[in-house]
């Protein structure tokens, strides 16, 4: 308030009055008091004043010739640049009614004349305050509808910015699930691709295994058929020389019946004849001899399943005894034999089987392995891992090169051809370790050190 009153000075009234005496008193009370003090005569001049220099209070008189105070004020509050300037009225008349005349024209005071000065100095001051409350109010107010005009302005940008960013979600969204659709779609396409390649493979997967099992077929003929080739090679040399012989002997005979029928045959003649004879007969007995051999081991090749019982038996009591009876090969020479293990396990098989093999590892180490050697020994261990019997075969022979190793247990495969070798030992071994027991047989050797045979067996074959 008082800022007001400084900035403002006292504040510019306007004085109406016709009474050019109660005008001047007036004037000098307010002049004194520091208020910018306007005075008109009449209403005609005072609304000139209002609208070209509006004032901040006015007093106006009620009676005046003319325009009177209560129109002068109404066509004040009808003007609405200046309609919210003050008005006390002044009148001599202290009427109830006019009073009430006052104020309904747009009044905010009555003065009744005679007046105290300090009263109406009291309520002028209490006015101005109140009008330029009313003036700081209205300001304020525009501010503040201002800022909400710019707050609304704001809210409506931001309202069409959200509305914008809505709208692009919703295509984002929309795109998203389209996307999401067509994902789903290639998921499908897909899964029917791999379902498909997977009954393919599956198929070619099918036809692999019979084409391998045509495969181990025809691997079985060509090997069978290598095998024949084989035994027909071996038979055909000393049948040949038998045939050879045999025809020889024929000749041989048909040229001393001649001899004889001429009469012509000296004994000497016929002691030679005798002589190749005998020699011609021993070769082909002996060849012959060896084609049957040949013939036998032919016959073992194909493990007959017929040919004997499976018995339960216990393997080192049996290997003892077969050991016992081949002893007569031991007899002549240094090379011992051992066997060792639990005497009392049992094994379920073929005892014959076992005979034919323990028979076969023992000529080739006699054969082979201790061949061109003073002395040696075999060793035989037998154990049982679980539900499999174990059975070690060694002798500390000349060993077998790595890359004989190889070829071992092929049918014909020998280092001995024409000494007493055909190759059939070992492949006969592997048919009844693997066929016929159900169990598998595998070579350790080095040169200068021996071969170890590790025979592996279930010990009841299904
Ligand atoms: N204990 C061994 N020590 C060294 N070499 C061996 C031994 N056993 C086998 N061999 C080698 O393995 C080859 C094949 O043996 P296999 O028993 O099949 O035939 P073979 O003994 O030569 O003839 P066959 O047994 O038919 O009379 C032999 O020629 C030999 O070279
Ligand atoms: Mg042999």
């Amino acid at each position: 308030m008082q800022n007001h009153e400084q900035e403002r000075g006292r504040g510019d009234i306007l004085i109406v009055d016709d009474n050019l005496s109660n005008l001047k008193t007036l004037e000098t009370l307010l002049s004194n008091e520091g208020y910018k003090v306007r005075g008109a005569p009449n209403g005609q001049t005072a609304l000139m004043i209002m609208n070209n220099q509006p004032p901040e209070l006015i007093l106006l008189d009620v009676r005046m010739p003319g325009i009177d105070g209560f129109e002068v004020c109404r066509r004040l509050k009808q003007t609405p640049a200046i309609r919210d300037i003050p008005v006390i009225f002044l009148s001599a008349s202290g009427e109830y009614e006019e009073k009430v005349k006052g104020f309904q024209n747009g009044g905010v005071d009555y003065i009744t004349r005679p007046f105290n000065s300090d009263e109406v100095l009291a309520r002028i001051k209490t006015h101005l305050t109140l009008h330029h409350l009313q003036l700081e109010l209205t300001l304020a107010y525009k501010e503040v509808e201002k800022q909400v005009e710019e707050r609304t302005l704001e809210l409506v940008e931001s309202n069409t910015q959200l509305k914008k960013e809505i709208t692009e979600r919703k295509q984002a969204e929309q795109a998203l699930e389209n996307h999401r659709e067509q994902l789903e779609e290639l998921v499908k396409e897909r899964t029917k691709d791999l379902e498909k390649s997977n009954q393919d493979l599956q198929r070619t997967l099918n036809s692999l295994e019979q084409t391998q099992q045509q495969l181990l077929e025809s691997k079985k003929m060509a090997s069978l058929g290598e095998l024949v080739a084989g035994i027909a090679h071996e038979v055909n040399t000393p049948l040949g020389i038998g045939v050879t012989g045999s025809s020889k002997v024929v000749d041989l005979t048909k040229e001393i019946r001649k001899r004889f029928q001429e009469k012509a045959l000296s004994r000497q003649e016929f002691e030679q004849f005798l002589a190749r004879c005998q020699n011609m007969g021993e070769i082909i007995l002996k060849n012959l001899e060896h084609a049957a051999t040949l013939i036998q081991s032919f016959k073992q090749i194909a493990v007959d399943q017929s040919s004997e019982l499976k018995v339960s038996f216990q393997l080192k009591k049996y290997l003892k005894l077969v050991l016992s009876n081949l002893t007569p090969k031991f007899k002549n020479n240094n090379f011992k034999i051992s066997i060792h293990g639990d005497e009392e396990f049992e094994l379920v098989g073929y005892p014959g089987v076992i005979t034919q093999i323990l028979t076969n590892l023992i000529n080739n180490s006699l054969l082979h392995g201790f061949d061109g050697l003073s002395d040696g020994a075999v060793e035989i261990h037998v154990e049982i891992q679980e539900e499999q019997v174990i059975w070690k075969y060694s002798d500390d022979g000349k060993g077998i090169p790595q890359a004989v190793q190889a070829k071992i247990f092929d049918p014909f495969f020998t280092t001995k051809r024409g000494q007493g070798g055909t190759g059939l030992g070992l492949h006969i071994i592997y048919n009844l370790v693997t066929q016929k027991l159900k169990g598998t047989i595998r070579c350790e050797s080095q040169v200068g050190v021996g071969t170890t045979f590790i025979i592996t067996l279930p010990r009841d074959p299904a």
